[in-house]
């Protein structure tokens, strides 16, 4: 019987909840054991054991847990949430605004998306992706895309397989949905890429073995899932290695689900791309591209040719948002009108952060601040002797007011996620020094208050 880190979080937490009482925001921060635990208001052991073990099981959200330690610090600024500067594009903003007054804007619309968005995005997947045999399913952005995928492709009890570091919502959509055997595979530690041939993958009893033979065994895993380029590593997956990924699903007979969200976010001349097949599902959205984070626009595209799939992420779509908010959907369809140099102009601005904050991350070492090829983020390793990450967040939120996320949310601890997309170019300056400060400090002389 395997040994899972969910079931004995579960325990710790029962055991450790008993008699703490939640503070006035609803949400308290509870620091145990290197990370923090949040409680409802209200809630003790009685209340508790009502809950579903699906929902006590699952993780806190990192960033919830962030956005708390912020309340606390008013001066903190923030490198820790996945979001870029920019609004949405100027010209799609003013034609939506017109719609507002628009009957259709107010009531449900067809559950897979607006029939002339959907169309707008075959088109875009076959210009920009290579996505040729594809349908499209819209979504309220791809955080909903990716739980649609899960519902619609795992049961409970289920083992999938992902790489540290991995995505934490998507980790968090498997627990929530009873997958009970999350395999966690390694990345090459300098390119950060997943490690597909001579990898490990372990379920938290160090198996060792190459991922073709996990995937060949029993229980074979429903999926497979990366990001690409990575968040929160930002390490971007050729296409050779995505090619080589596929085969070994396709050949176990295994999905493999693939989240495009960063697809534009790439930097040094490198370029995305996407495959796909028959067990091929991609995930995109429009959050960061058109920086419309609070619109909650995503999509799935998924391979039309497989029996009953549309059907069944139809049964899911149905019982969740019903359909994506409509004005929302406009706001998607008229950025997709304004196109991706729009995009791509804004991403490059990015360049200059990232050098900035790479330069900030200098007291680490060098050879310990690796990613930044794609997406918004840069990925680096604490001093060995500083391994508790969530202690060293706490700390530079406390003593130098600046936020970044823990490496331990998704898998990694001992490492931390720096984003480099919120900010405008002086502001990045200011929280890049902040930082700086911070990891010199620590280095030197540890976490003095
Ligand atoms: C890899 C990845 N997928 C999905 C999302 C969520 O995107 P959305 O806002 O479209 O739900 C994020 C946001 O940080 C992300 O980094």
């Amino acid at each position: 019987m395997l040994f899972c880190r969910e079931s004995l979080r579960f325990l710790m937490s029962l055991v450790g909840m008993r008699g703490l009482v939640a503070g006035a925001s609803g949400l308290a921060s509870l620091f145990r054991r290197g990370r923090f635990y949040c409680c409802s208001r209200g809630g003790g052991m009685g209340t508790r054991a009502k809950l579903a073990k699906r929902a006590l099981e699952t993780d806190m959200p990192v960033m919830v847990q962030i956005q708390e330690l912020m309340r606390g610090t008013k001066e903190a600024i923030s490198l820790a949430q996945g979001v870029v500067y920019w609004p949405p594009p100027e010209q799609a903003l003013e034609k939506v605004k017109e719609l507002v007054w628009d009957p259709s804007i107010s009531k449900y619309g067809a559950d897979e998306g607006l029939p002339e968005l959907r169309q707008a995005l075959i088109e875009k997947l076959r210009r920009e992706n290579n996505l040729n045999k594809s349908a499209v399913m819209v979504t309220a952005g791809a955080n909903q895309a990716f739980v649609n995928v899960v519902l619609t492709l795992c049961d409970p009890g289920d083992s999938v397989v992902m790489f540290a570091p991995y995505y934490f919502n998507a980790y968090m959509s498997f627990q929530m949905t009873g997958i009970t055997n999350i395999l966690v595979g390694p990345t090459d530690p300098k390119t950060l890429q997943p490690d597909a041939g001579k990898s490990f993958v372990t379920c938290f009893a160090k198996v060792k073995q190459p991922l073709e033979k996990t995937l060949s065994q029993d229980p074979i895993p429903k999926l497979v899932t990366v990001v690409n380029p990575g968040n929160p590593s930002g390490a971007y997956i050729p296409e050779p290695l995505l090619v080589k990924l596929s085969d070994l699903c396709k050949r176990a007979g295994v999905w493999f689900v693939v989240d495009n969200t960063y697809e534009y976010f790439m930097y040094d001349g490198m370029k995305h791309s996407c495959i796909e097949d028959n067990h091929i599902v991609n995930l995109f959205s429009f959050s960061k591209a058109y920086g419309m984070m609070g619109w909650r626009v995503g999509y799935i595209a998924y391979p039309e040719a497989v029996d009953g799939l549309a059907a069944q992420l139809l049964k899911v779509q149905d019982n969740i948002p019903i359909c994506a908010s409509i004005i929302s959907q406009h706001l998607a369809l008229r950025s997709l009108e304004v196109g991706s140099e729009w995009v791509r102009d804004r991403v490059q601005n990015l360049v200059r952060s990232r050098d900035i904050l790479t330069k900030a991350l200098a007291p680490l070492g060098k050879e310990n601040v690796r990613g930044g090829q794609g997406a918004i983020y840069l990925w680096a390793k604490l001093p060995e002797k500083f391994s508790d990450d969530y202690e060293i967040v706490r700390w530079l939120v406390r003593k130098h007011h600046v936020v970044i996320i823990p490496g331990s949310a998704s898998g990694s601890p001992g490492y931390v996620r720096i984003s480099f997309g919120g900010l405008k170019e002086a502001d990045c300056e200011v929280a890049a020094y902040r930082l700086k400060k911070g990891l010199e400090e620590l280095v030197k002389d540890g976490m003095v208050e």
